[in-house]
């Protein structure tokens, strides 16, 4: 059954592959972005799909659609990008969390939380399986 999906983070590098494949599949996508990394560009193409809506917003600020699913996407994913305002994108990790689970509390919708093998710190171990603990200076840079 057709589903009315949120894809923060949906106009970047997964995100807009993801608003492609869930379009494809039938459903209603909302991709929210406040493009720091991303770009309209990602997404021109998919414009013209009237299931498809483009929405400017930062996770930080709480989000207010009717959804089924919540694919929360969104956070600068290089090395550049996220350590060029660490706050920013500590608030934008947390507050966006925080922000697509009170949405998905509201509308009683699933959410999928995407994350980053930076979570292991400094690998010693590659690929990182799931019960790899990491190895992480807690003063380091990341
Ligand atoms: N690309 C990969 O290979 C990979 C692998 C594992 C995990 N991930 C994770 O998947 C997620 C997406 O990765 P990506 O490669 O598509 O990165 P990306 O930088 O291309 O996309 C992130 C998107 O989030 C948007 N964004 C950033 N901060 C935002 C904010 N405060 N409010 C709204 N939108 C915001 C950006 O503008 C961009 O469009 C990240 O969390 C990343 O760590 C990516």
């Amino acid at each position: 059954m057709s589903k009315r999906i949120l894809i923060t983070g949906g106009a970047g590098f997964l995100g807009s592959h993801l608003c492609e494949r869930l379009l494809n599949e039938g459903n209603e996508v909302i991709c929210l972005d406040n493009y720091f990394t991303g770009a309209k560009n990602n997404v021109r193409h998919l414009t013209d799909n009237p299931r498809f809506e483009l929405m400017r917003h930062d996770v930080i600020d709480p989000i207010k659609v009717e959804v089924d699913q919540i694919y929360n996407l969104a956070c600068p994913a290089s090395p550049p990008h996220y350590q060029y305002n660490a706050i920013k994108t500590i608030k934008t990790s947390v507050m966006g969390a925080i922000n697509c689970l009170g949405l998905a509390k509201r509308c009683k919708a699933r959410v999928f939380q995407a994350s980053t093998s930076e979570v292991y710190g400094d690998p010693a171990v590659h690929p990182q399986p799931e019960s790899y603990w990491g190895n992480v200076n807690p003063i380091g840079i990341r």
